[in-house]
């Protein structure tokens, strides 16, 4: 009895630790990209510069008139933002706005505004010196969104 709960423990133990494991590979050695790239103040502060260069860049501003017009509609679409890309990092955070193609459908957005709107995202990760390897997992989660955002 004592013996097959202490062999129980052992199990569950190593159960445990063998989960664990499987968890770190997938987030990689030092935790999710969310952690890795900082927690939501990094991320917060990202999707500011983010915003501040979509809303000043003229390939791609005609599309973000509403978020413009008012300093509370901005807000909402930043925290918006955050919360996008702190649950798609694997960060504690619930989005609970629309998802990529209702966000977008009937917008009009090209191509060519998609790839303008990656390059100032490009340009604020690079402002705040994000590594190379975070850089490019962020991209990675980001990039195959293009088919359902742009619809022109
Ligand atoms: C990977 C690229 C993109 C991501 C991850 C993304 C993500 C989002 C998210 C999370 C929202 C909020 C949806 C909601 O309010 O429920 C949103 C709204 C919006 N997106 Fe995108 N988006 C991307 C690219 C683009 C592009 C290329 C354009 C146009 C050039 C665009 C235009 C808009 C507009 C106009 C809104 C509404 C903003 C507002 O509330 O005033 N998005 N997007």
């Amino acid at each position: 009895m004592f013996n097959s709960r202490i062999n129980r423990v052992a199990v569950l133990a190593v159960m445990a630790a063998s989960f664990g494991s499987v968890v770190r590979a997938a987030e990689g050695e030092n935790g999710s990209l969310y952690q890795r790239l900082g927690g939501m103040p990094a991320i917060q502060a990202v999707v500011d510069d983010f915003v501040s260069r979509i809303l000043a860049d003229d390939r791609v501003n005609r599309w973000f008139a509403h978020a413009a017009s008012d300093p509370e509609n901005a807000r909402l679409y930043k925290a918006k933002l955050a919360d996008f890309i702190c649950q798609g990092t694997g960060g504690p955070c619930k989005y609970t706005g629309a998802d990529m193609l209702s966000a977008h459908k009937g917008r009009g957005v090209t191509e060519d505004a998609f790839n303008a709107v990656v390059s100032d995202l490009v340009a604020t990760l690079d402002k705040f010196k994000v590594p190379e390897k975070e850089k490019g997992q962020l991209l990675g989660i980001l990039g195959p969104m293009k088919s359902g955002i742009v619809n022109k």
